[in-house]
């Protein structure tokens, strides 16, 4: 892939790119389940459009490892990488990723997106946990980038020895360099079997081409190629898979480590890690079970003052606290969670309900949804309805598209209201605690929506404050489907506020 593009100039992710990459940082225990590390793509070996459908490890395999969210609304940039305390230099090699992907997007897309045309680019970069042992780590990053005429995804798997410092790549998985050349024979054989694949391309693979192999449950080696290398870019990203007869006699001592970490992921247990296995903040740990579902409460948004505060991207490792906050104040919310992280906190998604907040669905990629396929939609949609059903026994039944990017289309195919919001306080650019409490506090009318990203300290911080200062202006906090009336939202139907006064109706077509 192309990770490794070109000069690694720092110079570029100064400044505005450097101030627009927000951090979000989640210890995360457990995840996504699919054990296989290596079946990144459909059967016949074409992603969707870089909608990559592969499930992570569980990430609990490793228990310090801690999960880094990124993310610029206006620009549609959306990114998750990893970082291990007990081995550094698995986030010194995740961050240049992210930084070298930034760098390539900044240079494809400086003109158009701050003018706010149409035609934005989009950014979608995430990591997998694909193979884990004692000594071995190795992860697979997916970045789709859209720079305004074609989309395409490029992988890169990094791997890991524990043991000793520095980042591994594909030909430290093989021994001697006949090894590396035979492995290379190999997948160039397999690649011709797949008619998709440009003869000639694989008549000179280039090494940089295979700087994705991860190992399937069987210990096959897979390959998988970035979109537009050896096959046309309808085909999308090409995975090859060379026979594990073929490939243990090529296999370095440490890459016949990380096929069995591949095979058969193990638990790493970081020196010195004997606590609990999960590593999160006490803040999270949920109520006793037995929790009641409160009482609707009974509140006429077109007699008393609302406002529904709005959470998005979570929940993260300051949920907990936010939630916290909330009750003291006894004001809800309305929390748009992501998929992996309605997976992996679900004791936090059980606590949103049972403390009166209400939990939405905000996909599970992060994806622009006006760029993909009916289906891919509609699989964003309901893989995280799934992780919320499995918290709290019910899907959501409100969406928030990310960017809050949308379409008629998009919009029928949500099946559901489509919320958006009236006051965006920015705090996913700015992270100044001061500048979100001035923001959802100045812009608040009667009826707002105010945007918010649970996974940032600094709106957390500003919750308390808010809620004081809006309290004394005379609000009451509302979940979104109290603010616009149950029986007025209706499925397809985009609300950025609730209208004053009465009828409730959309503003269809509206965009943040
Ligand atoms: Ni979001």
């Amino acid at each position: 892939m192309r990770f490794v593009n070109g000069q690694k100039s720092s110079k570029f992710i100064t400044g505005l790119i450097a101030l627009t990459l927000l951090t979000g940082c989640a210890p995360l225990p457990g995840s996504p389940t699919t054990p296989t590390a290596a079946s990144p793509t459909s059967a016949d070996g074409s992603s969707q459009s870089g909608v990559n459908q592969a499930d992570s490890l569980p990430l609990i395999l490793v228990p310090d490892l801690n999960t880094i969210d990124q993310s610029d609304e206006h620009r549609h940039i959306f990114s998750r990488h990893f970082e291990v305390p007990s081995v550094p230099s698995v986030g010194e090699a995740q961050r240049s990723i992210v930084e070298e992907r930034m760098e390539a997007f900044n240079r494809n897309n400086i003109p158009d997106v701050y003018a706010g045309s149409a035609a934005t680019g989009e950014l979608n970069l995430r990591s997998y946990l694909t193979a884990v042992s004692q000594h071995v780590i190795g992860i697979r990053s997916a970045a789709y980038e859209f720079a305004g005429a074609s989309g395409g995804t490029s992988f890169v798997t990094q791997w890991f020895d524990t043991r000793t410092p520095g980042l591994l790549d594909s030909r430290d998985l093989f021994g001697s360099d006949e090894d590396w050349a035979e492995f290379r024979e190999f997948v160039a054989q397999a690649a011709t079997n797949n008619p998709e694949v440009i003869p000639e391309t694989v008549t000179e693979l280039e090494d940089s081409w295979l700087d994705s192999v991860n190992f399937d449950a069987q210990g096959n080696a897979t390959i998988e190629f970035d979109d537009y290398t050896i096959a046309p870019g309808s085909a999308g990203s090409i995975v090859v898979t060379v026979p594990s007869t073929n490939i243990i006699p090529l296999l370095s001592p440490f890459g016949l480590m990380a096929r069995t970490a591949g095979m058969n992921p193990a638990p790493r247990i970081p020196p010195g890690f004997l606590g609990s296995a999960s590593p999160g903040d006490p803040a999270q740990t949920p109520e006793g079970p037995g929790a009641e579902t409160p009482q609707p409460r009974n509140i006429d948004c077109r007699k008393t003052k609302c406002v529904a505060l709005t959470f998005d991207d979570g929940p993260g490792p300051k949920t907990g606290k936010l939630l916290d906050e909330l009750k003291k104040k006894d004001a809800a919310a309305t929390f748009f969670v992501v998929g992996p992280n309605a997976k992996t906190r679900p004791e936090l998604v059980e606590r949103m309900i049972t403390e009166g907040h209400e939990v939405g669905n905000h996909t599970w990629s992060h994806r622009s949804l006006p760029a993909l396929s009916p289906a891919q939609v509609r699989s964003e949609i309901d893989r995280t309805n799934d992780a919320i059903s499995a918290a709290i026994d019910q899907p959501a039944t409100l969406l928030r598209p990310p960017y809050g990017a949308r379409n008629p289309k998009t919009d029928r195919l949500a099946q559901a209201p489509v919320i958006l919001w009236d006051v965006d306080t920015l705090d996913w650019k700015y992270r100044n605690t001061e500048r979100v409490v001035d923001a959802a506090v100045s812009q608040t009318k009667p009826g707002s929506i105010v945007l918010m990203h649970d996974i940032h300290s600094s709106t957390v911080a500003a919750v308390p404050e808010i809620l004081s200062r809006l309290k004394a202006k005379g609000y009451t906090f509302v979940t979104v489907t109290e603010l616009l009336g149950k029986n007025k939202l209706k499925s397809g139907e985009t609300y950025s506020r609730a209208p004053l006064p009465a009828p409730v109706r959309s503003k269809a077509g509206e965009k943040k």
